[in-house]
């Protein structure tokens, strides 16, 4: 029997709610991170500066990572300057207290107002000598005590060269994630060769890379890997920025050096807040 013209117009319009909510329910499945990793920069006074100056937007996360000593304060500006702008550390230790001089433990972290905490960076990697073990009993402290990790993986130019790269990044996701059964983190996938370089990865490598960790998550954590942002992080700046935020993996940035500057930091932000056509 042929539909009328009515019947037609209302699965017409029945269809494409249910498609729209459909795409709205895949968008909002996963949080949306603008993260700032300030390593070792700034002071008191630029850390009240960039408080004082940086917006932030309802539909991002914005979470910023200043050195240790600047925490505290941080917090204190976040509150006095009313942001709603969330705080990470930029290490943590894996046991709960102790004789581990220079060392912050998640329960430091928590009381000076962090809920996420970077782990298992390129740098520490290779400064300090943190290896996939060394980062999954860090990661599972920080779940057990309820703080975020922020865990990133990455290979190095010579990795990606020699056709490494997946195999890295594997390698680094089942290590740092061995015994975990929770979606209550975050990745950030930092190609060591764009760290600091200006030599950012394209967006289209970058969506495929993390295309491959989910994937590489999904085998590890199931149907739970779908919840896990997944987030770019290598020389993203203002300009750039826009091309990673249109890119259906990429939930958000991990941004160094741009993330020095308020302004550059607030525009990266905006484009994330826009959401682009993700
Ligand atoms: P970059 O650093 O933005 O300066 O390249 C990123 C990072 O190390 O997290």
């Amino acid at each position: 029997m042929e539909q009328s013209i009515e019947s037609f117009i209302k699965n017409l319009v029945r269809d494409t709610i249910v498609h729209t909510l459909g795409e709205l329910q895949i968008q909002s499945d996963r949080q949306t991170y603008v993260i700032a990793n300030w390593k070792m920069n700034n002071t008191l006074s630029t850390t009240a500066e960039f408080f004082q100056k940086i917006n932030s937007s309802k539909d991002v996360s914005v979470v910023v990572c200043p050195p240790t000593q600047l925490l505290y304060p941080a917090h204190l500006f976040i509150k006095q300057f009313g942001k709603p702008i969330h705080l990470g550390g930029q290490n943590v230790h894996w046991a709960e207290k102790g004789a581990y001089t220079g060392e912050s433990s998640t329960n430091m972290l928590k009381d000076v107002g962090c809920e996420y905490v970077i782990i298992g960076h390129s740098e520490r990697r290779q400064f300090a000598g943190e290896d996939d073990d060394l980062v999954n009993l860090k990661v599972k402290q920080t779940i057990k005590d309820g703080l975020i990790p922020i865990i990133c993986i990455g290979e190095t130019l010579g990795q990606k060269n020699s056709m490494q790269a997946e195999h890295v990044l594997s390698t680094q996701l089942v290590g740092a994630l061995k015994e975990i059964d929770s979606s209550n983190l975050i990745i950030a996938y930092e190609p060591v060769w764009a760290i600091g370089t200006g030599q950012s990865a394209t967006a289209e490598l970058s969506q495929q890379t993390h295309a491959y960790i989910r994937s590489v998550l999904k085998q590890i954590l199931g149907e739970k890997a779908d919840q896990i942002s997944i987030l770019y992080g290598g020389s993203v700046n203002e300009s750039n920025a826009a091309e990673y935020s249109a890119m259906p993996d990429i939930d958000g940035v991990l941004v160094g050096g741009a993330s020095l500057n308020p302004q550059s930091f607030d525009g990266i932000i905006n484009v994330f807040a826009k959401g682009e056509q993700r």
